[in-house]
């Protein structure tokens, strides 16, 4: 079984304003509500594509109602752990320019916690969990880590999406995949990159520290994917972009979902770059059809 692990979701309150004013009354145009969170963006992936995922990860209050009924109106599997405090509201507000303000993410006692620690210790070798996203600040330090010792522990394989410190401590226990952006991989080790010939030896970096598969995402310019046996550029369909929010969740849940199909890491990286690409191209996150249109158009070269 796959998982996914979403620490600190949000309903994404997405609001259309024409010429936003600050310091007056402004009106909205529309307004939409939306589950937001990283892991949550996997495991919709996961299931356009038909792959059993079961997402999990912290919701509580009214908003954490909302964001399970959605899911499950959409017959996504989920277990989540039930806390007391309220799940945040994420306000992206889009006017001439854009804007978001974040929540920093609800109170987590320690009996909360520690009950999602205990969801993974039915974990087995069978099994992959899937970590995306940063925590809220409630939570421990090293609660990342404590998370994924209970996961190695049971010889499940995992998936790290974060950045920093956490991303850092995960490779020695040998991430199956870690997808940092450009930025990411920068932030991680204090470098500015210029093009391929820059990213690759970082890139290789990483699977020296103990990553299994790294793929470093580059946006409109593709991908690239290092692994033990090689390395491979990764083309993006090309199409005209309406929300790139969740691309790279989207291309983490194509390329996990394909792997567990297929066993075959080129076109998993095929239909990462897809996916991806589909959920740019889209103003939500892609859909199964907009996925199978483009895929023949993404284009993956041994370098
Ligand atoms: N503008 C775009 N045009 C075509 N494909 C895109 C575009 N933006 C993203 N993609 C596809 O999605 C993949 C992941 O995107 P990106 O590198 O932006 O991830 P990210 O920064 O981790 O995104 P996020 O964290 O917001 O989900 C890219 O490698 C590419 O295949
Ligand atoms: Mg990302």
């Amino acid at each position: 079984m796959i998982y996914t692990v979403t620490l600190n979701p949000s309903i994404d309150y997405v609001v259309q304003v024409k010429d936003f004013e600050l310091g007056t009354l402004n009106k909205m145009e529309s307004d939409r509500k939306l589950p937001g969170g990283k892991g949550i963006n996997v495991s919709r992936i996961l299931h356009e594509l038909e792959v059993d995922a079961t997402a999990l990860g912290f919701l509580g209050g009214f908003t954490g109602t909302f964001i399970s009924d959605w899911l499950n109106n959409d017959n996504i599997t989920t277990d989540f752990t039930v806390i007391e405090d309220d799940t945040r509201i994420n306000i992206k507000l889009k006017s001439n320019e854009e804007t978001e303000l974040n929540g920093r993410g609800p109170h987590i006692n320690e009996e909360e916690a520690t009950r999602l620690l205990n969801q993974l210790s039915n974990l087995t070798e069978d099994d992959l969990v899937i970590f995306s996203g940063s925590k809220p600040p409630s939570l421990p330090a090293d609660y990342y880590q404590q998370l994924i010792g209970k996961t190695v522990k049971a010889n499940a394989a995992f998936v790290i999406d974060t950045t920093g410190q956490d991303l850092k401590n995960a490779l020695a226990y040998h991430p199956f995949l870690v997808k940092p952006n450009q930025h990411e991989l920068e932030e991680l080790f204090g470098v500015k990159l210029n093009g391929e010939a820059d990213i690759i030896p970082y890139g290789e970096k990483l699977l020296e520290l103990g990553a299994q598969n790294v793929i470093v995402s580059l946006a409109g310019e593709g991908a690239l994917l290092f692994t033990k046996e090689g390395s491979y550029r990764g083309i993006s369909p090309k199409g005209t972009v309406k929300n790139s929010v969740g691309a790279g969740d989207s291309m983490i849940a194509g390329f996990i979902g394909e792997f567990s199909k297929t066993n075959d890491i080129k076109k998993a990286f095929q239909m990462g770059l897809t996916a991806g690409s589909a959920t740019a191209f889209s103003e939500d996150l892609a859909k199964r059809a907009d996925m199978e249109t483009i895929y023949q158009q993404a284009e993956v070269r041994k370098i």
